[in-house]
């Protein structure tokens, strides 16, 4: 099985803050780093340091992307059906405050201009039974997953960030929703309580698999047959930006991998638990010996 990841590539410009910023407040910010960002390399970058193979498609700017593409290829990710476009790469304004929490402030650039064409020429690489990880970050994403629902590909979504257009999406051709608790909320589309969520989506999508991550209270797996619970390994949370993205991507190379779900549910969760830990998208992510050899 191959896996491709059609998604968003951002310079994450990451600002330290006492406090998120209030409306009409002008205030200092005690750091600035640029991290390599952008769910959808994020997601590369963590399937390919859990040991999968792993293709990135998506596009770049041409003057300023160069280091995205290097930080994928540095991980192993094949990057040939990333393009670099004559428009600005796009960026995420992200405040981190004392508690390691975000807030983050997208600009689209070349995330948003995916084409068909470039989504029918990228498809055509692969077959039935491949692996399509997708997050809610490029342009084109119902046509991307109605094509690769047509194919025979197994989607993996994680619907991040949630938008209301998204609920129009074709989902019923996704396999696995990877999400938080506030995507899944909106998914059931009524208020229930939280404990219901994954059985209203598989209600809603009745041929899914459903993993809701819960921070610092762990996660929840449910299909059809069964429910399992991990609890989070404790940390002190230092930034908690692509937590959900190197799970996301463990989760997935364990799943591709042949790891029975309970397995690949703890690799997870100990993987996110390390880059919550340390600064930055990308570069908090653990390879696969890190996660296997960290203790909590
Ligand atoms: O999930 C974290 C990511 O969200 C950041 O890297 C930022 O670029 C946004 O896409």
């Amino acid at each position: 099985m191959k896996i491709l990841c059609f998604g968003s590539l951002n310079l994450d410009r990451v600002y330290q803050v006492p406090h998120f910023i209030r409306p009409g407040e002008t205030m200092a910010a005690e750091e600035l780093n640029t991290f390599c960002g952008g769910k959808g390399l994020n997601q590369s970058i963590a399937l390919a340091r859990a040991g999968a193979e792993v293709y990135h498609a998506g596009a770049v700017g041409q003057a300023d992307g160069g280091m995205l593409v290097d930080a994928l290829e540095a991980s192993g990710v094949d990057c040939t059906l990333v393009r670099r476009l004559p428009c600005p790469t796009g960026h995420a304004i992200i405040q981190v405050n004392t508690e390691g929490q975000n807030c983050i402030l997208l600009f689209g650039g070349a995330n948003q201009e995916i084409t068909r064409a470039q989504i029918d020429e990228t498809l055509a690489r692969f077959s039935p039974g491949d692996m399509l990880v997708l997050q809610n970050e490029i342009s084109q994403l119902d046509y991307l997953m109605e094509a690769a629902g047509k194919k025979g590909m197994v989607i993996a979504f994680n619907p991040s960030p949630m938008t209301p257009e998204l609920l129009k999406m074709p989902l019923s051709r996704v396999s696995w929703f990877l999400l938080n608790e506030v995507e899944a909320r909106d998914l059931c589309g009524e208020e229930v309580p939280e404990e219901e969520y994954p059985e209203r989506i598989l209600q809603k999508y009745p041929d899914s698999r459903v993993v809701l991550t819960l921070g610092s209270r762990g996660c929840v797996y449910q299909d059809s047959r069964e429910r399992l619970a991990v609890a989070a390994k404790k940390v002190k949370a230092v930034d908690t930006t692509a937590a959900g993205d190197t799970f996301t991507g463990f989760f997935l190379a364990g799943i591709a991998a042949g790891e029975p779900v309970a397995q690949a549910l703890e690799e997870a969760t100990a993987a996110a638990a390390i880059s919550v830990s340390r600064k930055g998208a990308s570069p908090s992510i653990p390879t696969r010996e890190e996660m296997l050899h960290t203790r909590f």
